[in-house]
């Protein structure tokens, strides 16, 4: 998709599709005002017909509108005017994608952005814009035989803005937008991909074909005897059940100055997690493909970042591996020695996101990295928590717990700070080891914080459990391309 910033007016703009906002109660937006005057009238007459209620997300195309060199007009339904705001922004730009990609439309203006927006300025309005066409035009990758819907004939988008003042910021959240688009869809394909397509091999051949695409990418696969050598013995725990060899994938982002140290995402990367010999039930066990979620984000975040070429630099840690039963496996009550020296008792090997990320962050030291923020489909009990709307945000500094959660409000993908504290690090003490990998069930996303928190001596590090946010189920069931326009938004902020 195309998209372009303009200060055109409704009324006089050529283009295959004028889409204009309307209110609840006949109000009208002032580029529905506009069209309205031009054609005699026209869209007041539709509205009075009963044609058109203005309730959000609603959508009604018209054919011609006389006196103007609009091909055609849509009517988008903004709500009312008093309950407008971003999440009905979003609704209104999804509807009208959703009915131009069916239309013989090729291109189209959107003139709504121009409207007031409570708390979103003309930068975040056109970014906005171009991650919710991307989004509805996003389709999974298709693995179903039989013939292909045709391609929608839409190319070129777009966003109309209020003043000439705010070209400049439209345009930069534009390109931002579509950079954020760009690695959400890459985080939502490898994330709806089934772990027999996407396994810990082809996790590092995507990371590869990120290298090839983007010069200020370099990438770094280590293989098993690489992770011995390190003597990452948790991350090594994890994979002995599994026929898939574990990969180490190392994404290296240069867009800063070569002195500048980078900040550093480390991305839980489990293919495919039964549970290990603590077998998980089978009901809904099919959505653990999903557990790779984090490291996809990684992937989406420096996809996103490498398009918009933002001057920082990142390294991207991913351990990548399956949790699989055998006679080989992990057992229940094993002990395993961590890179850091720390030895841990496996009581349950479901437990293994925090088992591959300890040593993926002792990993992370060697670049120094001013920041580490992990990102892990960790807990179901985050789920319980917080459910699909809020990451779970756990650091051991509050400055960048601050930093991420201002992030999230500002991309409009939130999080919600939840506690660290000796307390709860106290449900994980071991009979047999420096710690158990479990504690309990009381506050299980807090105890799996606390566990990599153990690991973070001197590093500033946060901890974003995306268990409820990385994917939805039932009916819409699939990847949902989160965190990556709040990890985003927190990168250009360190740029
Ligand atoms: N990948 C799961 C967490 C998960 C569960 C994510 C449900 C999304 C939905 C993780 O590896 C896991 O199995 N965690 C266990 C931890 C427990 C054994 C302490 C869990 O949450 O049940
Ligand atoms: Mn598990
Ligand atoms: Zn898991």
């Amino acid at each position: 998709m195309q998209f372009h910033a303009t200060r055109s007016s409704a009324a006089s703009q050529r283009t295959a599709c004028a889409v204009v906002g309307v209110y609840e109660k006949g109000d009208l937006t002032s580029a529905a005002n506009a069209l309205d005057q031009k054609s005699g009238g026209l869209i007041r007459r539709v509205i009075k017909r009963g044609d058109f209620s203005g309730k959000t997300g609603t959508v009604l195309p018209i054919a011609e509108v006389p006196g103007t060199p609009a091909e055609r007009a849509l009517l988008v339904g903004l709500g009312s005017r008093a309950e407008f705001g971003r999440k009905q922004y979003r609704r209104a730009v999804a509807a009208a994608v959703d009915w131009l990609s069916r239309s013989g439309a090729r291109d189209a203006v959107l003139y709504f952005p121009q409207e007031n927006i409570p708390e979103v300025d003309a930068y975040y309005a056109a970014r906005f814009a171009a991650e919710s066409v991307a989004a509805a035009l996003y389709r999974i990758p298709d693995l179903k035989s039989g013939k292909k819907p045709p391609l929608p004939k839409l190319t070129r988008v777009g966003v109309a803005v209020g003043d000439k003042g705010e070209l400049g910021p439209a345009r930069r959240g534009l390109i931002d937008g579509e950079g954020i688009a760009a690695g959400m869809a890459l985080t939502r394909d490898l994330g709806n991909l089934p772990a027999n397509v996407c396994t810990p091999t082809y996790l590092a051949s995507r990371a590869r074909q990120l290298a090839r695409e983007h010069k200020a990418v370099r990438v770094k696969i280590l293989e098993a005897a690489d992770l011995k050598r390190l003597k990452m013995g948790s991350f090594l725990s994890v994979t002995r059940g599994s026929e898939q060899p574990p990969k180490l994938i190392v994404i290296e982002y240069r867009g800063g100055k070569t002195s500048s140290d980078p900040v550093a995402l480390v991305g839980k990367g489990v293919t495919f997690d039964s549970g290990g010999i603590s077998l998980k039930p089978g009901l809904g066990m099919d959505e653990m493909k999903f557990d790779m979620g984090g490291a996809a984000s990684v992937f989406g975040a420096i996809e996103a970042i490498a398009r918009i070429g933002a001057k920082l630099n990142i390294v991207g840690v991913i351990p990548a591996c399956e949790n699989m039963p055998s006679g080989r496996a992990t057992k229940p009550g094993d002990i395993v020695t961590a890179m850091s020296g720390k030895t841990i008792e496996v009581l349950n090997t479901d437990a293994e996101g925090r088992l591959i990320l300890c040593d993926a962050i002792t990993y992370s030291r060697k670049f120094k990295p001013r920041a580490v923020v992990d990102i892990a489909t960790l807990t179901g009990a985050c789920v319980i928590a917080l459910g699909a709307h809020y990451t779970g945000l756990f650091s051991n500094d509050e400055g960048l717990a601050q930093d991420l959660d201002a992030a999230g409000r500002r991309a409009d993908d939130r999080a919600w700070h939840m506690p660290i504290a000796e307390e709860y690090a106290e449900q994980l003490k071991s009979n047999f080891a420096d710690m158990a990998n479990i504690g309990g069930r009381e506050a299980g996303a807090v105890t799996a914080a606390c566990f990599l928190w153990k690991f973070t001596d001197g590093l500033k590090w946060a901890h974003l459990d995306i268990a409820g946010t990385a994917w939805l189920s039932g009916t819409r069931k699939g990847s949902t391309g989160r965190p990556v326009p709040l990890l985003v938004d927190w990168l250009l902020s360190q740029a």
